[in-house]
């Protein structure tokens, strides 16, 4: 199966195509590669390597640059995700976009299902929400993935890093280390991420999954576990979103329960702190 990956070079991009390489013909696309927000050049990527299933981890996703470039934000993960839903369709072969919990607002306080209402508190939640409408409604052949606090070996493009390595930095840097306590989680590797989504592509149960780790934290407990299995010495205490002034609204309680993949006993991903446990022994 001729596989191509976009966003190759990012976080879950790369988990992809290292966990399919021995499954799967993956063409790695990065955006010297592809640039999804040009219709054009979409066309004769993807034309060019008649791919059957095409997997979009491309996004603008940095959410404060996210809201002071509203214009660039839909573009890329509305506009983007439109062209390839489209081209899908003519080229009949399957998409797997990924999305993300910040679809909702929080405020539900239990684990988001998918069928849950969404409502966005910021550009990237409404961006990323018309990109999940976009491509439910021009394609047939598609998995919307929303995932939660991905961390993996290669860092997040957009972000310059992830959770992990900006604790490894402020234990480094700072006599303290705070954590907030009170915004709930779900960290979830992209080495799961990156397995599960193949078990799922290899079926014809489209649709829209959320695709997280078992279980949730907050971030200052993810951060104990990081500081404890890395022997990180600075003082690492808790602290409340109210400490911090608020550039952009984000939803403080974001755990997605994996309803729709439990429906078609797809849900094999491990626990969260087994997952991230895993990941630091890894990069020791
Ligand atoms: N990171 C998280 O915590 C998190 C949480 C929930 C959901 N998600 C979702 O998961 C997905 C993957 O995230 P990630 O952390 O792997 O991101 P990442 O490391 O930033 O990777 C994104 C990749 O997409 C490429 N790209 C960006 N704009 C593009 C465009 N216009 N055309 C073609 N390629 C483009 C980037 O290349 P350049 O860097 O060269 O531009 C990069 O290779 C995204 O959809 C994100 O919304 C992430």
């Amino acid at each position: 199966m001729k596989v191509a990956v976009i966003g190759a070079n990012g976080q879950l991009g790369s988990e992809i195509c290292k966990s399919f390489s021995d499954k799967c013909e993956i063409i790695p696309l990065t955006h010297d590669d592809i640039e999804i927000i040009d219709k054009d050049n979409v066309y004769k990527v993807l034309t060019g390597i008649k791919p059957q299933v095409v997997i979009n981890t491309a996004a603008y996703h940095n959410v404060p640059q996210c809201e002071q470039n509203p214009v660039l934000s839909f573009q890329i993960n509305g506009q983007g995700a439109l062209n390839l839903a489209k081209i899908s369709n003519e080229l009949n072969y399957k998409i797997v976009h990924y999305s993300t919990d910040y679809v909702f607002d929080g405020e539900k306080k239990a684990p988001y299902i998918e069928d849950d209402r969404t409502n966005p508190l910021n550009i990237y939640g409404l961006t990323k929400l018309d990109g999940e409408n976009l491509i439910k409604n021009y394609c047939d052949k598609y998995f919307i993935i929303r995932t939660t606090g991905l961390y993996g070996k290669t860092l997040c493009r957009a972000k310059g890093g992830n959770f992990i390595t900006t604790m490894i930095k402020a234990a480094k840097t700072k006599p303290v280390v705070k954590v907030v306590n009170d915004e709930i989680l779900t960290p979830s590797s992209a080495a799961q991420v990156a397995l599960n989504t193949y078990k799922l592509f290899n079926t014809e149960n489209y649709g829209l999954y959320h695709m997280t780790c078992q279980g949730y934290c907050s971030w200052y407990e993810f951060a104990c576990v990081i500081f404890d299995k890395l022997n990180l010495q600075t003082p690492l205490e808790p602290c409340s979103v109210s400490d911090f002034p608020v550039n952009v609204k984000r939803p403080t309680y974001s755990v997605l329960e994996n309803h729709n993949l439990k429906s078609i006993n797809l849900d094999n991903i491990i626990f969260w702190k087994d997952a991230l446990i895993d990941h630091l022994n890894e990069i020791k």
